[in-house]
């Protein structure tokens, strides 16, 4: 797929504020400074498109970006950012999980899981409420360029095992890098079959 238009439109910090059109939705989500950001802006494209930091917690609203005028993205706030209070956590993850059962042309999470650290009983348990809510995603794991080959293989195989403990069938894991543009087919073209077989 080729992005030809990706226009901001609006941040929201409830579900009734997000945009109306009944456009089928993609969402990203992840522990906080696992690269959402910075992976929509190399999707697109567009350097600046969504604003990334090195400091976690960048993102605290649901912000939509409407692609190719015929789908949207939406960046959702990173869970687990241990320097916001808990309150503060807490009404980010109420967002995030209304949005997930209240969004009615969300079609699919991709999850975001850092390449470079084991799975985190965080994301394995955010993993395993979408299943328990039957909410479809796609695991994408980020930041393929700053570890190497062995290492990576390792995490993965313990993300999988950990997966295969909650699923009788593991479900899609794509590698991505932002910095080297890893990836960006295999997402594109994700969205590019969904979005043709909704049809
Ligand atoms: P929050 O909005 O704070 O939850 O973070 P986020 O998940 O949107 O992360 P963001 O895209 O802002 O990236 C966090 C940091 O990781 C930034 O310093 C990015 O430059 C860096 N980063 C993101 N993706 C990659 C990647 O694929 N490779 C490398 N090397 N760095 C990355
Ligand atoms: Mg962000």
């Amino acid at each position: 797929m080729n992005v030809t238009s990706a226009e901001f439109i609006t941040s929201s910090t409830e579900v009734s504020m997000c945009p109306k059109e009944p456009l089928p939705e993609y969402a990203f989500i992840g522990r906080s400074n696992v690269g959402k950001s910075s992976l929509i802006n190399m999707l697109t494209g567009r350097k600046k498109l969504a604003r990334t930091s090195a400091t976690p917690g960048k993102t605290r609203l649901i912000n939509h970006y409407r692609i190719n005028d015929s789908w949207f993205l939406a960046d959702l706030p990173g869970y687990g950012f241990a320097k916001f209070s808990k309150k503060e956590r807490e009404t980010l993850e109420k967002l995030v999980r209304r949005y997930a059962l209240e969004r009615k042309n969300l079609v699919s999470f991709f999850v975001l899981v850092d390449s470079r650290i084991p799975p985190r009983p965080i994301d394995l348990d955010f993993v395993r409420w979408l299943g328990e809510n039957r909410v479809p995603f796609v695991i994408v794991f980020t930041k393929t360029d700053k570890v190497n080959q062995r290492v990576r293989s390792l995490h993965r195989k313990l993300l999988e095992e950990a997966l295969s403990e909650q699923w009788a069938e593991l479900p899609l894991i794509l590698e991505s890098s932002a910095v080297k543009g890893t990836g960006r087919e295999e997402i594109l073209g994700f969205i590019a079959q969904t979005n043709e077989a909704l049809h």
